[in-house]
């Protein structure tokens, strides 16, 4: 008999390693090669590193922050204190050995090798910047156990999918400070991504101090803008982490803040003050004046001397043409030229910046709109539509990324994200045409955020994004991806990163300092209302408007709702039906409201989600009362299905633009148990 049981574990065993990857490490995003051994690396006291090979100077700083992150976390007091290139060591347990330096540019090598035995460590790389993503990897692998630190014997063999990784961020909808900027590039780099799209001009506002046009941030900003001093400081910081940083400046719409300060640009007659609202605007640049060209040649011409990445946006979406149809002169210079739509006016205009960009040794790169007829095919295309521009400009042989289905501001959930792949399995492409999708990048509009929240509606759902374009494709397994990246998510707060901390801020401002234990209890099941619906239910959101709501704290992807979710589908494919995993839960849940009622009478900024306060007690009633119809296998009256159905929708509703997740899980229980 145990001679059989040892077989068969063997066989599943067997089983299951032939059915790899099998994502068991806490590893994210998850390499290319996995090999685990059977021991580990014990960390101790007299840990120490060497550089080796023919690095750039920035492998230093990196393998010191490393050190330290090691350090700060284990509380072991390692010998070494700043790695230099003149940095010696005895015989060092772990060797970097890095062939050339590289380059912050589109498609420098990144891959690595890390080798972790139980004696030594070597990670290997063609240059620093593969080497710096092996450093996040052993950071990722640190484990502890009763005998102390430790990373897990491997051999890893890695390089990214993708060459374009990206993160956007709108610094125009609510400016973003420096130190938001900086702690995000630290995840970006923690989950190997390459690229920050900093969106910098707008309706809302005109970010970048010009000193060839100082108007546009004297009289575009609101004094929320960047020095040239710290833009170069953020560029630094990223190239020192292996980032490009490249500029957007959205042209010829979304441009109301530069007419603020140069109405003469613009297709209809100002005075324009800075845009207050959201949406789409009519202020548009006049691409039939010969002027506009004269003052984009010089501002561009200063931009591009200021951001040395190689890629230059121009944006180029949403351009609602109504000011061109309302200017005659426009019109006329139309007729003129045959030109004979608006598309065309603007593939005329985009031509013309195209030279300006070239001259000033810079490729463009535009949002799908720019896709036109009558565009080079050295230009980029970034869809946000759909992928359809993706897949054409591929074809055609442009060059294009992804960001439709990476709009982390529209709050869905992670695995939506993680499972929009930019070149799908089964996609009609060609080999070659593939190679024109370089990646793609997540897009952080900031209308309905702040610095404050900000980072919760990147982290962690960005790193299944970069997961998506790092690894291969066949990694793409949602449960263990929501188990990695729950680890990700805790380790990016070493960043300073306040997605998970700010969230209790926020829920003490609401009671005023009061206790937030029931808030807390409710928050955590609740999330924003998805898409753009905040923006359709009679609020009227504007730059100045409060974003320290329940609805702001709440988070996207709600942990505590999904994981009560999978517990309900778990119980009900269980044929042993154990409701234990439930039970507490739901009892808890019931008395929360009469609990949460104290802090929201004293806390009028809360009355807005009464409704949902006391629809989460009714529900977790009503789950206790239909699991316990299961359990019994007890006859269910058809007018207990029918009046609870009812209770169902108006707990769907949301009340105060979040909405509870836990719903649909518990009309399945209703569901089942009717069927008694
Ligand atoms: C965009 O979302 N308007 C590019």
């Amino acid at each position: 008999m145990k001679k059989i049981k040892f077989l068969l574990v063997v066989l599943i065993m067997a089983f299951s390693i032939s059915l790899t990857p099998a994502q068991n490490l806490p590893l994210m995003p998850y390499p290319k090669s996995v090999k685990q051994l059977n021991t580990n690396f014990r960390l101790d006291k007299e840990f120490t590193l060497f550089v080796e090979g023919n690095p750039n100077e920035r492998i230093y700083p990196a393998a010191t922050r490393m050190l330290r992150r090691l350090s700060d976390r284990t509380g072991l007091f390692f010998p070494q204190d700043v790695i230099t290139s003149t940095t010696k060591t005895e015989s060092p347990p772990m060797v970097i050995s890095v062939k050339r330096p590289g380059k912050v540019i589109l498609n420098e090598d990144e891959s690595y090798q890390l080798f972790i035995y139980d004696n030594k460590i070597q990670l290997m790389a063609e240059t620093d910047l593969g080497a710096m993503h092996g450093f996040e990897t052993l950071l990722q692998l640190l484990s502890a156990d009763e005998n102390g630190y430790y990373l897990p014997a491997v051999e890893i063999e890695d390089q990214p999918r993708f060459p374009w990784r990206g993160l956007m961020i709108d610094a125009c909808r609510h400016f973003m400070p420096i130190n938001m900027v900086k702690r995000n590039l630290d995840a970006m780099a923690a989950v190997k991504m390459n690229v920050l799209h900093w969106h910098l001009s707008e309706d809302q506002g005109f970010r970048v101090e010009s000193k060839v046009y100082p108007k546009l941030h004297q009289l575009g900003s609101d004094g929320l803008y960047y020095s040239h001093a710290q833009i170069k400081d953020v560029i630094e910081y990223a190239a020192a982490r292996g980032i490009r940083v490249y500029p957007e400046f959205d042209v010829p719409g979304h441009a109301t803040s530069w007419f603020a300060a140069y109405p003469e640009f613009a297709s209809a007659p100002g005075p324009y003050t800075i845009e207050r609202n959201w949406g789409i605007f009519d202020p548009t640049f006049d691409p039939t004046n010969e002027e506009t060209y004269t003052f984009l040649n010089n501002f561009f011409g200063e931009m591009a001397a200021l951001f040395p990445d190689e890629y230059f946006h121009i944006g180029g979406d949403e351009v609602n043409g109504k000011q061109w149809d309302a200017n005659e002169s426009i019109q006329k210079f139309m007729n003129e030229n045959n030109i004979p739509d608006n598309h065309a006016l603007q593939t005329y205009f985009n031509q013309r910046i195209l030279k300006i960009l070239t001259k000033h040794g810079k490729k463009m790169i535009g949002w799908d709109e720019i896709f036109q007829p009558g565009m080079p095919q050295n230009i980029v295309i970034h869809s946000w539509r759909g992928t359809k521009a993706l897949m054409e400009a591929a074809q055609k042989g442009y060059r294009s990324i992804l960001s439709n289905g990476y709009y982390i501001d529209l709050i869905q959930p992670t695995d939506f994200h993680y499972l929009n792949d930019p070149i799908p399995a089964d996609s009609p492409l060609s080999e070659k045409e593939k190679k024109n999708i370089l990646g793609g990048e997540a897009t952080m509009w900031s209308e309905l955020v702040t610095h404050e929240n900000v980072d919760s509606r990147i982290w962690p759902r960005t790193a299944a994004i970069a997961e998506r374009l790092w690894s291969p494709q066949n990694i793409n397994d949602v449960d263990t991806m929501y188990k990695r990246i729950e680890r990700i998510s805790f380790l990016l707060e070493e960043h300073g990163l306040l997605h998970i901390k700010n969230y209790e801020m926020m829920l003490r401002r609401l009671t005023n300092n009061n206790d937030i234990t029931y808030l807390k209890t409710l928050v955590d099941l609740i999330e924003p209302v998805k898409i753009y619906t905040r923006h359709r239910q009679g609020v009227k959101y504007t730059s100045f408007s409060p974003y320290t709501r329940v609805v702001d704290a709440a988070r996207p992807d709600a942990d505590a709702a999904r994981k009560f979710r999978n517990e309900v589908d778990r119980y009900l494919a269980d044929p042993m039906l154990n409701s234990s995993n439930l039970i507490p839960s739901l009892l808890r849940w019931v008395d929360n409201h009469s609990k949460l009622m104290e802090t929201i009478k004293l806390s009028p900024i809360l009355k807005e989600i009464e409704p949902l306060s006391h629809n989460l007690s009714k529900i977790a009633s009503l789950a206790l009362e239909a699991i316990e119809y299961i359990n019994n296998n007890r006859p269910t009256p058809q007018y207990w299905v029918e009046q609870n159905l009812d209770l169902i929708e108006e707990a769907k509703k949301p009340y105060g633009q979040a909405e509870l997740m836990l719903v649909s899980a518990v009309e399945k229980l209703v569901l089942t148990a009717g069927k008694n």
